[in-house]
C-alpha cells in the first residue's frame, strides 16, 4: 500500500484549463498546492501559490523546485499537466516545430520528474500524475505529432512506474477526451502549410471544435487526477470521463479494422 496523504503538490500549467481546476481540487482535498505558469501571475490565487516556470527550460524547472522546497520542505505530488496541441498534416510541420512540441509535452515532463525525484526518493514517498490523452492510445489523423507526444508519455510513465516502486513512488496516467478549455484556442498551426491538406485540415478543425463544445468540463478531469493522486493503490491509467472510458474500452475489445473504419467514418474521411 502506498497511501498518499495530502501533502505538498506541484501542478504545472495551473494558469488555465485542467491545471487550474485540478490545483483547486487538490487544494480542497487538503494539499498545499504550488501551481505554475510561464507568465508572472499573482503570487497567491484562491489559496494556491503560483510560481513562474517554463518546463522547456532546465534552469527554470530547477528554480521552481528549489522555491517549493524552500517554502514547503517536501514534494509529495507532481501533476505534469502543462502541454499544448498541434493540428495539421504530419508533413506540414518542420522538424524544429515537432521538436518544440516534444520539448513541452515530453521533455518538459521528463525535466520536471528528474527535478523532483531526488526529493521524493529521500522522502521514500511520492506520486506523479502525468496528463496523457485518449490520443495516447488512439492516434487521430492531423494530430500525428501531438499523438506521438502522448504515446511517448504513456510508454515513459509505464517504464518509470516499474523503476520507482521500490522507492515508494508511483506514476499514474490520466487520459482525458475532449475537454472544454483553451486547448483548442492554443493549438499550434503547422509552420509549413501544404494546400493539398487544406480541405481535410479544415474539416478536422471543425470536427474538433464541435467535439470540444460537447466535451467534458475540466472538473471531470480534475476529479480523475485527484483519484490518481490519492488512490492507495493507483491504477496505471485513468480514463477521465465517460467518452474516454468508452473509447478506451472499445480500443481494447473492438477488432482493429472495425475501429479504424468507425474512426474514419466519424471524421468524414473516405474508408
Ligand atoms: N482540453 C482537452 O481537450 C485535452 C484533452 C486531452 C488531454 N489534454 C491535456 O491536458 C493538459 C492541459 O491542457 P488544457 O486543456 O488545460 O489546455 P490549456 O487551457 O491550453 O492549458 C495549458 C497549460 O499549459 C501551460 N503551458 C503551456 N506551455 C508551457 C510551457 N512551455 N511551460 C510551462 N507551462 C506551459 C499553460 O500555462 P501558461 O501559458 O500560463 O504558461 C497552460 O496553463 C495538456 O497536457 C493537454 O495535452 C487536454
Amino acid at each position: 500500500m502506498n497511501k498518499i496523504n495530502p501533502g505538498v503538490a506541484i501542478v504545472t500549467g495551473a494558469s488555465s484549463g485542467i491545471g487550474h481546476v485540478t490545483a483547486k481540487a487538490l487544494q480542497n482535498a487538503g494539499f498545499r498546492v504550488f501551481g505554475t505558469s510561464r507568465r508572472a501571475v499573482s503570487k497567491k490565487s484562491d489559496g494556491i501559490t503560483m510560481l513562474t516556470c517554463d518546463v522547456t527550460d532546465d534552469a527554470s524547472v530547477a528554480k521552481l523546485v528549489d522555491e517549493v522546497l524552500a517554502q514547503a520542505g517536501r514534494i509529495d505530488l507532481l501533476v505534469n499537466n502543462a502541454g499544448m496541441g498541434l493540428l495539421g498534416g504530419a508533413e506540414e510541420s518542420s522538424t524544429a516545430q515537432a521538436q518544440a512540441l516534444f520539448d513541452v509535452n515530453v521533455f518538459g515532463v521528463i525535466r520536471m520528474i528528474n527535478a523532483v525525484l531526488p526529493t521524493m526518493r529521500r522522502q521514500g514517498n511520492g506520486r506523479i500524475v502525468n496528463l496523457s490523452s485518449v490520443q495516447g492510445f488512439i492516434p487521430a489523423p492531423f494530430f500525428a505529432l501531438y499523438s506521438s507526444t502522448k504515446h511517448a508519455i504513456e510508454g515513459y510513465s509505464e517504464s518509470l512506474d516499474h523503476e520507482l516502486r521500490p522507492f515508494g513512488i508511483r506514476v499514474a496516467l490520466v487520459e482525458p477526451a475532449y475537454t472544454r478549455t483553451s486547448f483548442e484556442d492554443n493549438l499550434a498551426r503547422p509552420d509549413q502549410l501544404l494546400d493539398i491538406y487544406d480541405a481535410a485540415r479544415a474539416s478536422m478543425t471543425i470536427a474538433v471544435r464541435t467535439a470540444m463544445e460537447k466535451g467534458d468540463t475540466p472538473e471531470v478531469v480534475a476529479s480523475t487526477v485527484l483519484a490518481a493522486a490519492t488512490d492507495p493503490t493507483p491504477k496505471r491509467r485513468y480514463a477521465a470521463g465517460k467518452m474516454a472510458r468508452q473509447v478506451s474500452f472499445l480500443r481494447r475489445f473492438v477488432p482493429a479494422s472495425a475501429f479504424d473504419n468507425s474512426l474514419r467514418k466519424q471524421l468524414g474521411l473516405p474508408i
